[in-house]
């Protein structure tokens, strides 16, 4: 990869985008109040199609935390906290292993702009929530397929596990939280840095027994959701613990990211699938994205400049990629999401080439950093 210098019409092109979000998730609430999407159909978040699981609850409040973040304007604080009311409930919720998309993206935002104890509290209950999910046997958060299950999604949750315990002094939700990123580490990353989408393992015993897949190709496939929660997920899990062997795994995802991308930055739903044409997860790009740009920022802290610099120009150019008429669909009359080109689950047949709900979020969050740190260089 050749290191260059962003282009000074990325900064404007990106705050485009930003702008175009905000019109499209103030459009979605006037159009359906108190309604959460998960992925489009032919473009239209209100449909019949089936959720699999319900995870995407967080990603609306979120994304308008964000929009208020950055432009202060007090309706989307309004909104922000009425979407995220809406979802306090599932604070408690056992159901699912998704709690830190739901409150890391709402009511941590909401604490961490307000200081708004009792919104700590919720993110608190949630951690602490999650983290009755762990396995003795096995050393894991198990997923909600069931006990024997293990996801690398889970990646992304294990954060609000950490806080909990962090904010509470709780050193065994910290042990369960260190542990599950180490059984991740151990049987869901390869040695080439890509990543198996679930973990199957003896409940008895505590063996691990295989890796599967229910998103991607098959079981010893790459599925690059799954690739870009891990690099995402495990440079989150350093920042949080300062746990060097977490950045070891974060890069390693992030270089086979590097190496088997496309050179606009946006993969295909699985690496291994043969099937033709490639169906590509642009939601997968932006999580890529974030992902990136923190792990930029933290490798240039521990000394490896050249890496940061690579990271982040691959974070640029999946960004100028996705901000482009064959992604964001400002162009696209009468689509409802922002991003086209997501794909939730292709063997089920849900969200697929389409907009989805964390795909928005991400690529908002990613914008917003992408922003600040254009923003900072040009200071
Ligand atoms: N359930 C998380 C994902 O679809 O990536």
């Amino acid at each position: 990869m050749k290191l260059t210098a962003p282009s000074p019409t990325l900064a404007p092109r990106l705050q485009r985008a930003f702008d175009f979000a905000q019109q499209q998730v103030y459009t979605l609430t006037q159009n359906y109040p108190d309604f959460f999407p998960m992925y489009t159909i032919q473009g239209r978040w209100k449909h019949a199609g089936e959720t699999w699981t319900n995870w995407c609850e967080g990603f609306l409040g979120g994304m308008m935390w964000i929009f208020y973040a950055r432009t202060g304007a007090t309706t989307w604080r309004t909104q922000a906290e009425h979407y995220s009311r809406l979802i306090a409930p599932r604070q408690v919720d056992r159901d699912v292993h998704d709690l830190g998309f739901l409150f890391w993206s709402t009511y941590k935002r909401w604490y961490d702009l307000t200081g708004d104890a009792a919104a700590n509290r919720t993110v608190i209950t949630a951690g602490q929530t999650l983290g009755l999910r762990f396995k003795e046997q096995g050393q894991y958060l198990c997923s909600f397929v069931g006990a024997a299950s293990l996801f690398i999604d889970i990646m992304m949750n294990v954060g609000i596990v950490f806080y909990a315990a962090q904010q509470t002094g709780d050193d065994d939700l910290l042990r369960k939280a260190h542990a599950h990123c180490r059984t991740t580490r151990r049987t869901l990353v390869r040695g080439d840095g890509s990543t198996a989408h679930e973990g199957i393992f003896d409940l008895e015993t505590g063996e691990f027994l295989r890796q599967t897949t229910h998103q991607g190709w098959r079981g010893d496939s790459a599925w690059a959701r799954g690739l870009a929660w891990a690099l995402y997920g495990f440079g989150a899990a350093y920042q949080m613990t300062g746990e060097s062997t977490y950045l070891e795994t974060a890069c390693h995802c992030a270089d086979f990211y590097l190496r088997h991308t496309p050179d606009d930055g946006v993969p295909p739903n699985d690496y291994d699938d043969p099937r033709r044409p490639v169906l590509l997860d642009s939601s997968a790009a932006a999580i890529a994205a974030c992902g990136l740009l923190d792990l930029s920022v933290v490798v240039a802290l521990v000394g490896d400049a050249l890496r940061a610099q690579v990271y982040r120009q691959m974070a640029f150019t999946i960004l100028q990629t996705l901000t482009g008429p064959a992604y964001l669909a400002s162009e696209t009359p009468g689509w409802e999401g922002i991003l086209k080109h997501g794909v939730y689950h292709r063997l089920r047949g849900l969200g697929v080439d389409e907009s989805v709900m964390w795909g928005d979020y991400f690529f908002v969050v990613a914008l917003n950093r992408a922003l600040k740190l254009l923003a900072e260089v040009n200071a």
